[in-house]
Order: C-alpha cells, then structure tokens, then sequence
C-alpha cells in the first residue's frame, strides 16, 4: 500500500484519524478542529429533504417529489435531473452536504415494503434514473449516496438475512444500476446496506466494497454504513467502509486505535480510510465555493412538483375514453383518499412537506359539480354499512365515479413488508359497491407496489398516481381532467397475482435466508420469458393520443468488436392531441450457449409530440448492450450471434423488430478436463470444426451393432454426449486414453492460436 500524501493525515493523532470514521450524532461526521477540518451534515433522502438535525429534532419543511417508483415511471432523464437540482437547492439552503439518496435495488418482489422508495425491477432503467438524480443533485455542490449496496431487497429481517445469490445474477441484476450510477454520475458516497451477502455482512464485504466497487467501476468517495450497519468495525474499514453511522459513542473509535497498536490492523489502512472521508469533504468545500447557492422559492418548487408528479402517474386503463371527464359531468368523488391524500411511505425518506395538495379540493377547483363520499376507512378490514351507503347513493346519482383507493401506512413502510398484494378487504367491497350502480367509474390508486386487480376487468379506467409527493393531488386533477395528458410508463411489472412473480417461492427469508432462485428472471424477464400474462406489463401506459413506430434501421449491418452501433426508428403522434411516449429498446439472444431472458432493456427515450409529428428516435448500442456476466470468469461477455432488437411501447407491446449480428473476440468457457463431451466441444465456436470432423470420423468407422440396434438417434447421442473418459473405456467405442489426449491437445492448440 502507498505511503499516504495528505500532509493532515500525516499531521494527525491515531485518536483523530479514527475519529473521523464514525459520526459526530446522527447526521455530521466529526470534524477535527486542531487542523481545521470541519463536518459534513448529511440528511435522508431520497425524494425531497428530510432534515432531522434541528434543534429540537422535528425535522424542517421541504417539498416532497414523488417516491422512487413514481421518478422511474416518468422514464425522464432530463426531468429526473432537474428533481435533483431542487433538492439540491433545498439542502444548500438548510447547509445540508449530502443526501442520503437515492435509492435503487431493485424491486425483486413486488412485496418488499421499501419498493415505494425504489425504482425499477430493471437495472437498466434503476441506473439511469439514479445518475440522472446524481447529476442533478451533485451539480448545486450537495453530494449524493447511492443506497442500500447490496443485494437488500427485503425489509423483514434487513439487519440480519442472508442474500445468497449467484455472481451472474448479482452482477446482471442487482449491481448493475450501481455499476451504471457510479461509472455515469460519480457519486460521492455510497450507503451500505444490512443484510449479509453470501454469508457476509455488507458493512464486512471486501469483493463488494473494494474489489467492484472502486477496482472496476471506478468509485472514489466513501462509503458509509446504514444507521447501525456495522458489523466488526475493523474488518469493515479492510472491506473499504469508512464511515460508521450514526455516532458509537466512541467505542468503535477505540477499536479501531487498539487494533493499529497491536498490530492487527496496518496503520495505512487506516490512513486510506481518513483519505477517502477527507477527499468528499474537500469535494465538498470546493463544490460548495464555486457554486453559489440556488435561490429557493418553495412555492415554485411546488408548482414543479406538480409538474413532475403528473409525468409519474401512469394510466393503465382507459376504455371508451373515459378519461379524460367530460366536462359539464356530475363526478362523485369516492374513496378514502381522494381527501386524505397518501404522498409517501413509511421510514426515514418521509419529507415534511411545508405544502400538501388534496385531489378533492383540486378537482373541486377545476370541475364544476363534484360531490364526495370517503365510502371507508382506508385501513379497514369490514365495510362500515353507512358510509358504504352514501358512497354508492353518491355513485348512482353523478354521470361518473372517481374512487380513490391505495395502501394504507400500516400496510407498506420501510421496516416490513406487505404481506399480499391485495387492497384491504373494505376498499375492494366499495369499489364493488359503486359499480353495481355506475359502471363509469375512474379508479385512482394511491400505493408504492403493485396490487391485485380482480376487479379490474369491470374497471373501465385505472389511473396509477402512486405516492405522488406534495403535489400529487394537483397533479392528478390535472391528468383526470385532461390539463396534462398521462405519460407515464410502468417501472415494474403489475403480476396477475403474487403467486405469478417469479421469486414468490423464495420471498422472504427463511431461516435468515433469502434464496435468489430465480435468477436472472426477475420480474418482466421472467414473464417474457416463461409465456407467463400479467395483468399490466413493465413499460405499458397509456395517454391521451397514440403513436405509430416506422422504419427500424441500424447503423450498420453488424456490431464488430470495439464499435458502437446506432439503431433508429420514427415514432409519429396518430391522435388528435399532444402527448409524451417512451420508445424502448429490448435485446435478446434465446439460442445462445447460455440461457438468458426473452426480452432485456437496454435503451429507452422519452419524446413528446404534437399531433401529426414525427420524430426520429436513436440509440447506441456497445457490446456491453448485448453482454452477460460470465461468472468463470469474472467478467462481462459478449456472445457472438445474431441477437433480436425489439423497439415497442413496452416489454410485450413490440411494434418494431430485426436481428443484428454481433461478433465478439470473447469466447465462452469450455471445460477441457476429460469429463467434457464432444457435444460441448463442437459448441464452442473455435473447436467446432476440429470436432465436426472427429465426429464426422468417428461415425463413418464400423459401429457397434448393439448400438445401432437401439437406434441412430440414441447411438448419435451416446456418441456426443458420453464424457471422453468414459467413451475412451467402452469396449466398442474404437477410441482410448490416448485418443483423449489427444484430441483435448488439439482442443489447447485451437484455443491459443
Ligand atoms: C435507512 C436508510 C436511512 C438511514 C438514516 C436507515 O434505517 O435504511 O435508508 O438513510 O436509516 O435515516
């Protein structure tokens, strides 16, 4: 290891070198005052500023953008950056350096109590969002932190659970968007999460910490602990944690001290440490000197709050054309949140909002005869019969119903997990209620998960708003009423039923044991691939127009080793009103030596058009869009094949389509040891001939009769699936130890030449 540069680290006690590797309180780092070095004030995250560190703890008023999941289905890199720079004003203004945020593991099953403040079941989009928001946030002078890394998507048992999870899968699936975030937006910081990974605490984890996060992607800042993360605090700063959050009292200080005098711990791994944590707050002190403060106007962060919540809110259904409500209509407005608005989750991301919008009040401003009816109480199991009376009287007498129903507090939170994917009991019997008596009927879903929808087939239109932030009341007047036409998308896939969802047999733990069976399959790359219907698929939403794909071409007619390749179509406004869609580019290889999903994302952009508008849309493609993880060998790798490129409006509504040769120097593994067959040979691209002519060889030599006998299908298979070994011992089988030899000699040669 170097010898450390810094002159203050040199300049430095022991005593106050480890003092600068836990926290002051809750939310400051220490600072070291004999040199000067001052604090860095970090605050929760993600979707606005929680600032708990006042005087008297109650933390201060900020605006509330809407949760994760929300951000990600506005599919807006521009506008997701711009949601950043906001909150990166709110937090300059309250002398706020970091932002613990955001937050992005992926949405494994649709039950993990957290997934309000996640963004996608995909890691494509998940990371591109996430270095949109680290763009944004990290260009006012606050820093980021990229949280929970890794492999937490569980809330039941966070502290304690065991993700075991195989590297392909881990790297395809749940380090990726990290990947992307780090390598696209250098974050500052990076939070590590509770749980172990295969059998290792996060907080203790040197493969993830040091090996791929700073070795290959590149990071540089620090990483902390999740409030009460750490393990052992000095294997912790071996794996490359710095920081210990919140404050230990001093004890963890101790340990560290002790561990450097005796020897077990080398005082430069030490010393890296305090170099890390010093470097983010120079960044910080230089960021924060060249760029002044943003002004803030909360009421004009609220305006664009609204503005940002109507392009999170996704509509599912719209049959007939309900929506948008004609005007001059009666409207009854139902439901226990039209008045009583939900905003966001539980847990440490819930902002104060110094401002919430109620949807009853902003349809009142906007529609001329709206009556209301709550109907019941959001969280009941049983229907109370009076209120369940006036809702469906309310109903009955209007031209049209908007019900507003969701997930209550106690049902989804940081902390736990829901338990099922259906509403509460007493919801689902309003609703049934009401279109017994009014079949035009609006259902608004306030919620941070997928939910079941039995009742959605007699539903003509459902409008998904999610946990909109302060502004969502205003925003969904907007969408309902046609100001603002929807263009949202689905950042997950919403499943028919939970049982459907490819990780329901391992979700959650068991024995503090999360099994990550599935796969790569996680959620829309197990229905695409596995035929399986869901009831609304990854990147489906609808508008008030529509759109025609034309004219899919590529750059060039295949991708060689080192280019770069550009795929464009022309999206056309069909209808008679403008509007927003999200073209998206999946990838796939189904006939590959290695199984993998029907359908990847890979590319996606958000236009908008005016009616009659044509735009033409690209994307670029490198080899690591046509890449999988190859775990033997401990890196990415690209098949060389034709692979399919599906433009469409989601993950199942392809409207455009070609295949695109891809030819790569990366060679897949093969097992040259003597238990390989010829079968597994022949499939490797650079034995392939050398094997079809042994075959070739080896059937054209007198056979063994009772073979023969048992058919030619079976005596072919015998011959190239029987591993060498075991055919170099069968009497009749005209080859030996020798032949093995060499025939896996020429095998070695073929691969080095
Ligand atoms: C959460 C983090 C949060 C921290 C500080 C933890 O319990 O998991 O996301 O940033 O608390 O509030």
């Amino acid at each position: 290891m170097n010898e450390t540069v810094d002159p203050r680290v040199q300049a430095m006690t022991l005593d106050e070198k480890a003092s600068l590797l836990s926290g002051l309180d809750g939310w400051h780092t220490k600072p070291v005052k004999r040199l000067g070095i001052p604090s860095l004030l970090m605050t929760d995250g993600p979707h606005g500023m929680r600032l708990s560190a006042t005087p008297d703890g109650i933390p201060a008023p900020a605006t509330a953008f809407p949760t994760g999941v929300g951000l990600a289905a506005s599919w807006n890199i521009g506008l997701i950056e711009k949601v950043g720079r906001t909150i990166g004003a709110e937090c300059r203004r309250s002398g706020v350096d970091l932002l613990l945020g955001p937050a992005l593991n992926i949405k494994r099953s649709p039950l993990c109590g957290r997934n309000f403040e996640y963004y996608a079941e995909d890691p494509w989009l998940a990371g591109n969002i996430a270095a949109a928001f680290v763009r944004g946030l990290q260009s006012t002078g606050v820093g980021a932190c990229l949280k929970h890394y890794a492999l937490n998507n569980m809330e039941k048992n966070r502290q304690n659970s065991d993700s075991v999870c195989d590297r392909r899968t881990m790297h395809e699936i749940y380090l990726s968007a990290f990947e992307r975030a780090v390598r696209e937006s250098k974050p500052w910081t990076v939070m590590c999460s509770y749980n172990k990974i295969n059998g290792t605490f996060a907080a203790d984890h040197h493969y993830l910490m040091t090996e791929v996060l700073r070795d290959t992607w590149g990071f540089d800042g620090f990483v902390m602990t999740d409030w009460g993360a750490l393990n052992d605090r000095v294997e912790a700063v071996r794996a490359g944690v710095e920081l210990e959050m919140p404050a230990s009292g001093g004890a963890t200080d101790r340990e560290l001290v002790e561990a450097v005098e005796s020897g077990k711990l080398e005082e430069a791994v030490l010393d890296r440490a305090v170099e890390r944590v010093l470097r983010v707050i120079d960044q910080r002190d230089q960021a924060q000197a060249v760029i002044p403060a943003p002004a803030v106007d909360l009421a004009d962060h609220h305006r664009f709050a609204r503005q940002v919540a109507a392009e999170c809110m996704v509509l599912l259904k719209n049959e007939g054309a309900l929506l948008p409500l004609a005007l001059g209509k009666t409207v009854a407005v139902i439901g226990p949140f039209a008045d009583r608005v939900r905003v966001q989750g539980g847990g440490s991301s819930r902002v104060p909002c110094w401002q919430t919008d109620v949807p009853l009040d902003e349809l009142r401003k906007r529609l001329p005869d709206v009556r209301h009816a709550p109907g019941c109480d959001a969280d009941a199991e049983q229907a109370d019969p009076d209120l369940l009376d006036r809702a469906v009287r309310t109903a009955a007498e209007a031209d049209i119903a908007v019900v507003f129903l969701g997930l209550p507090d106690r049902i989804e939170s940081e902390g736990y997990d829901r338990s099922d994917m259906r509403l509460p009991a007493a919801q689902e019997e309003l609703l049934s209620a009401v279109l017994a008596v009014q079949p035009e009927t609006v259902v608004v879903l306030m919620n941070g998960s997928p939910v079941e929808m039995p009742w959605a087939d007699r539903v003509p239109a459902v409008l998904e708003a999610y946990l909109g932030g302060s502004a969502a009341g205003g925003a969904i007047a907007d969408l309902l009423t046609g100001r603002i036409a929807p263009s949202g998308r689905l950042a997950e896939s919403f499943p028919f039923c939970m049982e459907h969802n490819p990780s329901y047999l391992h979700f959650p733990d068991e024995d503090r044991t999360v099994q990550y069976a599935e796969g790569v399959y996680a959620g829309y790359r197990y229905y695409t691939t596995c035929k399986t219907a869901v009831r609304f698929p990854f990147g489906h939403g609808l508008g008030y127009t529509t759109f025609a794909y034309s004219r899919l071409r590529f750059s060039q007619v295949a991708l060689l080793e080192g280019e770069t390749l550009t795929v464009s179509c022309r999206v056309r406004n069909t209808g008679d009103r403008t509007g927003g869609e999200v073209v998206q580019l999946y990838v796939s290889l189904c006939a590959g030596l290695v199984r993998r999903p029907e359908r990847e994302l890979k590319g996606f952009a958000k236009i908008e058009l005016a009616p009659g508008e044509e735009q033409e849309v690209t994307f670029t493609l490198d080899k690591r869009s046509f890449s999988r993880y190859d775990a033997s060998r401990e890196c990415w790798v690209a098949d060389s094949g034709v692979y399919t490129v599906r433009i469409g409006s989601s993950c199942t509504d392809i409207r455009l389509e070609a295949g695109v040769a891809v030819y790569s120097t990366d060679r897949p593994a093969v097992r040259l040891d003597e238990y390989v067959t010829l079968e597994e040979l022949a499939a490797h691209p650079d034995l392939a001939p050398l094997v079809e002519a042994e075959v070739a060889r080896l059937a054209a030599a007198p056979r063994d009769p009772g073979l023969d006998a048992m058919g030619e299908g079976f005596a072919h298979a015998v011959l190239m699936t029987t591993p060498l070994r075991v055919m170099a011992r069968h009497p009749g089988s005209r080859t030996d130890r020798a032949w093995v030899e060499q025939l896996l000699a020429a095998c070695r040669d073929a691969l080095e030449t």
